[in-house]
């Protein structure tokens, strides 16, 4: 695709994720930190921008994202599943990791482009919470059930462990910043 269009003028959004820093748990990551990936998936998602820039140069924009929700998504789709089967939901007490929404992300991608920002940006909820938390705060109001969840320590480890994307840009709109609550709070409207 990048070298289709590398004698136009179009501009290519790509869409890129946390994964991407998955060789490095022990902090979260700013869009100016060396990507460093463990996963074939971190891996691949590496060499896509990497290739995109070389060819593309400043056409390419790299939005990195943490997971997606939405009140159609596979991921809310699942706990629902999970709580009418009475299925436990593995999840990691140790682990802090950002969210985002499908409807504000698309908020996001429209100010990106009309405002013709460039570069690299992490989008993701701006305050911290493990994924247990996260999880916790959504099933404790949608069953009585208390032993849903399983919790288990990431890598094994007692220490906290960051998925986690942040950013050090200032040009995307305060009013289209989230917390993990505002996710939260919006499934379960
Ligand atoms: N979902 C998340 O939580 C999440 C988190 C971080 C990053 N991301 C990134 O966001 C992007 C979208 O994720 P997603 O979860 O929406 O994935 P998805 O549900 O698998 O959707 C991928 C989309 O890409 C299309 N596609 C896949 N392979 C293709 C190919 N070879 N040629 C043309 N189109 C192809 C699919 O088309 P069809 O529907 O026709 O198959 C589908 O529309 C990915 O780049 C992913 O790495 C997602």
């Amino acid at each position: 695709m990048a070298k289709e269009l590398q004698n136009n003028c179009s501009r290519v959004y790509f869409f890129s994720t946390t994964n991407v820093f998955d060789g490095d748990f022990s902090r979260s990551h700013t869009e100016t930190d060396i990507p460093i990936a463990e996963s074939d998936y971190g891996k691949f998602k590496i060499k896509c921008e990497n290739k995109l820039k070389e060819i593309l140069d400043e056409r390419v924009v790299i939005i990195r994202i943490p997971a997606i929700w939405g009140k159609d998504s596979p991921r809310w789709k699942l706990i629902n599943e999970s709580i009418k089967n009475n299925k436990v939901i593995d999840v990691y007490s140790n682990l802090v990791c950002n969210n985002l929404l499908d409807v504000l992300l698309a908020k996001q991608l429209r100010f990106i482009i009309e405002h013709d920002l460039k570069g690299t940006f992490h989008l993701g909820s701006a305050d911290v919470m493990t994924q247990g938390q996260f999880y916790e705060q959504i099933i404790s109001k949608l069953t009585s059930e208390k032993n849903l969840l399983r919790y288990r320590l990431f890598q094994d480890k007692v220490d906290t462990c960051y998925f986690r994307l942040i950013s050090n840009r200032d040009d995307i709109a305060s009013t289209l910043q989230s917390t993990n609550q505002n996710i939260i709070s919006y499934l379960l409207e």
